[in-house]
């Protein structure tokens, strides 16, 4: 099971000689497909350049606790984080972290997090071994931090010791056990689950479509949290993202399309989840070649497309449970309540795509969950995998909850 995937990860990192090496530590992150967000201390930036983070992680790197786009990027960073991992870890960081002195954007996002945090020191024998160090290291994992390393081996201008920043796979295959242990126990055990993902695009003709800006995060973040968890996961997705291990994966295009899709795949599902950004409309005759600008702007008619969430939710077999969204833009709870009773679902997610670092191809997301029975739970601003995460311990609960209703009657 890969458990990177989707999760969002701050890298930390501090300035030694080991710096280099956390590049490398980043690209395996991001290819075994989590979203990595690098913060460097000014240290940082005298071993390697912020311009080759930028270039490989997922987002730009951070390093002012007074961002311009972010008034506190610490706590954003801390709040929104599954995992801060700190590589190379010097003695400084680590003193600072024990101590719980925020004195630059990656100690405030340390102290701000409460995300499981791993370290990994590098620094010369002398200094790992000081008895200040080894307090620090001893009091950190006192408090659950989970310490890499070091190595033993060749050390910068020729030395020989302990003190070497572990290698980058170690780094990132204790990231993964990390967040393999913090991820739920297998709670979806045995059930069938459907997810859909991302945007559909409506023909015009064989090169232009009518589109949205779904990145299919969200979606493919619920089939990874499900299939974490033991389900049998399908997920029908319009972008070109690997599903989760041993999950089927349906791509498609157009509304038509995922409508098939999604009637095939859900009769037998247990619970569905409708996350894909599906177009209302489509154009009714779409051209069959380029349409030439020297014709001039073209007449396009548009018809609606089939309302999939509606249909099924019309359908719905006994026991099944319907999580549809709403992508609202004003009046959220307003009207995803009545997305919720128009459409036959038993939840309603309902996304402020206009609210701050929410909504479409984010790596965060912020949500009102509308139940079939009148509650509304807020979700905060967090990583999409945590909203999933959150949204189904929810759904399950409620599960559990009627089922045990049901026995007692
Ligand atoms: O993909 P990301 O970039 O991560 O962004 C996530 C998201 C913003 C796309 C996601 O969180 C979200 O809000 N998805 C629903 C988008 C949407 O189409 O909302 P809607 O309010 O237009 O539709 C309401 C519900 O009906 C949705 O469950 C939708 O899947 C469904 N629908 C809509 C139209 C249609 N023809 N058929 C449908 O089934």
């Amino acid at each position: 099971m890969n458990s990177l995937a989707g999760r969002r990860i701050v890298l930390g990192v501090s300035g030694g000689i080991a710096a280099y090496k956390a590049v490398e530590v980043c690209r395996r992150l991001v290819d075994a497909g989590a979203c990595v967000i690098p913060v460097l201390t000014k240290g940082a930036t005298r071993f390697v350049g912020r311009a080759t983070f930028d270039a490989l992680a997922s987002e730009r790197v951070r390093m002012s606790l007074f961002d311009e786009d972010d008034p506190i990027p610490h706590t954003t960073l801390g709040q929104t984080a599954d995992c801060v991992v700190v590589a190379p870890a010097t003695a400084r960081v680590i003193g600072a972290y024990a101590a719980g002195i925020s004195s630059d954007l990656l100690t405030a996002t340390l102290i701000a997090t409460r995300a499981p945090v791993v370290v990994c020191p590098a620094m010369h024998t002398e200094m790992w071994e000081h008895p200040a160090v080894a307090a620090n290291i001893a009091t950190l994992a006192a408090r659950g931090v989970h310490i890499v390393g070091p190595e033993s081996g060749p050390l910068a201008g020729g030395d020989e010791g302990a003190g070497r920043l572990s290698a980058a796979a170690d780094i990132a295959a204790a990231v993964s056990r990390v967040l393999e242990a913090a991820s739920r126990p297998p709670d979806m055990d045995g059930l069938s689950v459907v997810v859909t993902a991302g945007g559909t695009r409506e023909p015009i003709d064989p090169v232009r479509y009518i589109g949205n800006r779904s990145s299919g995060k969200q979606g493919h973040a619920f089939a990874d949290e499900a299939a974490s968890r033991g389900a049998q996961v399908t997920i029908v997705t319009t972008v070109d993202r690997p599903g989760p291990p041993a999950a089927t994966v349906v791509r498609v295009e157009t509304a038509e399309q995922m409508s098939a899709a999604a009637a095939d795949a859900t009769a037998d599902a247990d619970l569905v989840i409708m996350a894909a950004a599906v177009a209302d409309f489509r154009p009714a005759d779409p051209a069959g070649v380029k349409l030439k600008k020297r014709d001039g702007v073209p007449d396009l008619p548009l018809e609606p497309t089939p309302d999939i969430l509606a249909a099924l939710g019309a359908s719905k077999p006994a026991g099944q449970i319907l999580v549809g969204f709403a992508a609202e833009t004003c009046d959220l709870a307003h009207n995803a309540a009545a997305k919720l009773a128009g459409k036959g679902a038993d939840y309603i997610v309902a996304n402020d795509v206009t609210a701050r670092n929410a909504g479409f191809a984010h790596d965060t997301n912020e949500v009102l969950v509308l139940t079939y029975d009148g509650r509304i739970h807020p979700i905060g601003l967090r990583s999409k995998r945590q909203v999933a995460q959150a949204v189904l311990d929810l759904v399950l609960a409620d599960r559990v909850a009627q089922t045990a209703m049901q026995e007692n009657q």
